[in-house]
């Protein structure tokens, strides 16, 4: 087991698996400097955009995390009873949620390893948990997934991963079948993937959560070029750009775009990168799925269905996979 730090005598150890690959101004510089500019989506998630984030999951036109909390309220049992008691369990992102305390009372693991790129959050959140649930011991794993990564081994047992939120939308399908062949192989034989997958549907439903009437997600959108005004030394003016969320029909996702107002050149270090008139800069993709889209994906990581629940108006999916 690699060196944790204990942070909570006995209840939590604190694992830093964190190894930079890349740099906000590496990405930013890359991101730009292409045909069609980008940026990476997890520069939204500064303490505003997490908070902004937070606000897009309570909106009624956003049905996804509203529709996932009611399958597993619903569902919990079954799945309990599918991914074992007494097992191991692995989340992706980090236990603030309702979502995995539904499921820690269900499964009462004896281990429950949160992985989060948010060093503060993943503390605080493992800390909460604890409070609630004393009977508990978290392995926190600070680490970014999106790069390859690995978390300790914690011995002989029966792993399951935790993958809520559709996030595994927000990665193109050949980097999502990368992050599930990880997962898989972290698992191992005889472990488990509980995953939320947001479903294809009607692209007026799709479209009107991406561009709520509240304008939160163009808040959460537009606040990306603050985060890197913030972090780096750039000129971003916010008000030269506009939200924009589109479903590309061909891609099976929705898009997010900043679309710029007026010519313009903005400034990030030494560079001056120009900007016309109605280009946009790609911020984010969510692909979206159909049950068997998503199980062939899956295939591709060595995943087999088990079980997917869906709500009546078949908005979203919350699937059970086992390795092999
Ligand atoms: C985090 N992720 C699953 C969200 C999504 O729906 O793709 C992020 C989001 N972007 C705009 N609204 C929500």
């Amino acid at each position: 087991m690699s060196h944790a730090t204990a942070i909570k005598k006995d209840k939590i150890f604190f694992h830093d698996l964190h190894t930079p690959t890349a740099s906000m101004a590496k990405d930013v510089h890359s991101g730009l400097s292409g045909k069609q500019k980008s940026l990476p989506p997890k520069y939204f998630y500064d303490k505003k955009g997490s908070e902004l984030f937070d606000a897009i999951t309570k909106l009624p036109e956003y049905y996804v995390t509203r529709t996932e909390i009611e399958l597993l309220k619903q569902y919990v049992p079954e799945m309990a009873e599918l991914l074992g008691i007494n097992s191991y369990l692995l989340e992706l992102g980090s236990g603030s949620s309702i979502k995995i305390r539904l499921l820690l009372e269900a499964l009462r693991p004896e281990i429950y390893v949160p992985i989060d790129i948010s060093r503060e959050h993943l503390i605080a959140s493992s800390q909460r948990l604890i409070q609630d649930y004393p009977w508990l011991t978290i392995h926190a794993a600070y680490l970014d997934y999106s790069h390859p990564w690995a978390v300790p081994d914690f011995g002989p047992g029966r792993y399951n991963a935790f993958f809520p939120g559709s996030s595994i939308g927000n990665f193109d399908p050949a980097n999502a079948i990368q992050l599930l062949k990880q997962i898989s192989q972290l698992v191992g034989r005889d472990g488990g993937l509980l995953i939320g997958v947001d479903l294809k549907k009607d692209v007026g439903i799709l479209e009107a959560a991406y561009n709520d009437s509240q304008g939160v997600t163009a808040d959460f959108n537009i606040n990306l070029l603050t985060h890197i005004n913030d972090g780096l030394d750039a000129d971003f003016v916010p008000e030269n750009f506009s939200h924009k969320a589109i479903y590309n029909e061909d891609k099976g996702r929705v898009e997010m775009h900043l679309e710029c107002n007026i010519n313009h050149s903005v400034r990030i270090e030494s560079n001056l990168y120009p900007f016309q008139t109605g280009e946009t800069i790609h911020t984010e993709s969510s692909y979206k799925y159909s049950i068997d889209e998503f199980h062939q994906i899956a295939a591709e990581a060595n995943f087999a269905p088990v079980e997917v629940w869906t709500d009546a108006d078949e908005l979203f999916s919350v699937h059970y996979l086992k390795v092999g």
